[in-house]
């Protein structure tokens, strides 16, 4: 938990274990059926089939199953088992049992298994876990509003194993939907190719081309605001090479490329347009007259104008320095770390629409 920490505002938590059901010391701190109230969700993970036995035919004889009969609160399990414990019909029973009963599920999944087995009944991995229970919670300014965030490259493939992209690691993209979404947007969060792990948030698609990302914003429309951080590429070779380019020692090579679709272009002139578009201006010179220019060319409401040159450059780099460009002016913000940049955007962004 501790890596979400910063925008989920965990830091202050602490840790507490409480094992027995009538302990002298835990009973006169907190008594059990406090226990099982003074929370926002219980969380059971691992979840396994003896747990998920004695919920669903509510016993009561130890801490954990107490805890669980007597909380007011939602219950979201991760079921970890062997795949014929899973499979098995009374587990089975159980399962359904305890879905009609309100109790949420996360999992399990396919998978390799401790004791070696193969199939499902893996427990999914924390960080889906965390995400769920995160938007189970959801709550903030921005709750009720559905955002759109591209981000990171995209590839284009050139023949079956060649392409070009460029140098995005999708960081900036991946702080600023964790931001919106720690303040209570649903985020629509769609990516090109990167090595980082999903943000937390609602929706994840990952794409590899131009094409594919567009075909992904247009399929989860509408938004009620959009931020394009993708750096997409401006072309795609048409057409990719059905079998591997081979070298020809007595020419030259040419390739044909076509414009791919401008997402941000068509996010602005759509007809479902989102209240808020905004886009960013990767740009290596001439910062802040190109991206007035995009500003005007895409027709989107906000640019964000990074410079992404060599030295000091915003890809690659933990830091970014941006410039929000608006009819209204230009504001800027120097050397700041990518979290933060997601940050200020998040708050601007609320201040902005609600
Ligand atoms: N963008 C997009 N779809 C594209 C190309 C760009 O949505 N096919 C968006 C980017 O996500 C960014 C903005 O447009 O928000 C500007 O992208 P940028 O790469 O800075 O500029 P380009 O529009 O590609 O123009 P140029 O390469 O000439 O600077």
């Amino acid at each position: 938990i501790s890596s979400f920490s910063e925008n989920l505002r965990l830091s202050d938590s602490f840790l507490f274990f409480y094992e027995d059901l009538f302990s002298v010391t835990e009973e006169a701190n907190i008594g059990h059926i406090e226990l099982s109230r003074d929370c926002d969700l219980v969380l059971v993970v691992p979840g396994t089939a003896d747990l998920l036995s004695k919920m669903a035919c509510g016993s009561a004889n130890d801490l954990a199953s107490t805890l669980l009969l007597a909380t007011d609160k939602k219950i979201l399990i991760a079921p970890s088992m062997n795949v014929n414990m899973w499979h098995n019909p009374a587990t089975l029973r159980n399962v359904e049992l305890l879905k009609s009963d309100g109790i949420l599920f996360v999992g399990p999944e396919k998978g390799e298994m401790a004791c070696g087995a193969y199939g499902l009944g893996r427990m999914s991995e924390p960080e889906d876990i965390i995400s769920t229970a995160v938007e189970l919670l959801r709550s903030g300014p921005l709750a009720g509003k559905t955002i759109l965030v591209t981000s990171g490259p995209t590839i284009e493939y050139l023949d079956p194993i060649r392409f070009i992209s460029n140098k995005s690691t999708g960081e900036q993209g991946r702080c600023i939907a964790e931001s919106l979404s720690a303040l209570g947007a649903d985020v629509t969060f769609i990516t090109g190719p990167t090595t980082l792990p999903f943000p937390l948030c609602r929706k994840k698609i990952s794409v590899e081309s131009g094409d594919q990302m567009f075909v992904a914003v247009k399929g989860n429309e509408p938004y009620d605001v959009a931020i394009c951080v993708a750096a997409v590429s401006d072309w795609k070779a048409t057409p990719i090479s059905k079998e591997k380019i081979k070298k020809n020692k007595n020419e030259s090579l040419s390739l044909k490329f076509s414009e791919n679709e401008d997402i941000l272009r068509y996010l602005s002139g759509s007809k479902k347009r989102p209240q808020l578009v905004i886009g960013f201006a990767a740009e290596t010179d001439n910062l802040i007259d190109n991206a007035k220019k995009k500003l005007v060319e895409k027709g989107c409401d906000w640019i964000i104008a990074n410079y992404v040159g060599l030295e000091n450059g915003a890809m690659g780099s933990i830091e970014n320095s941006i410039s929000i460009l608006k009819a209204g002016g230009i504001e800027e913000f120097h050397k700041r770390s990518k979290v933060e940049i997601g940050q200020i955007l998040a708050q601007k962004i609320t201040t902005e629409i609600t």
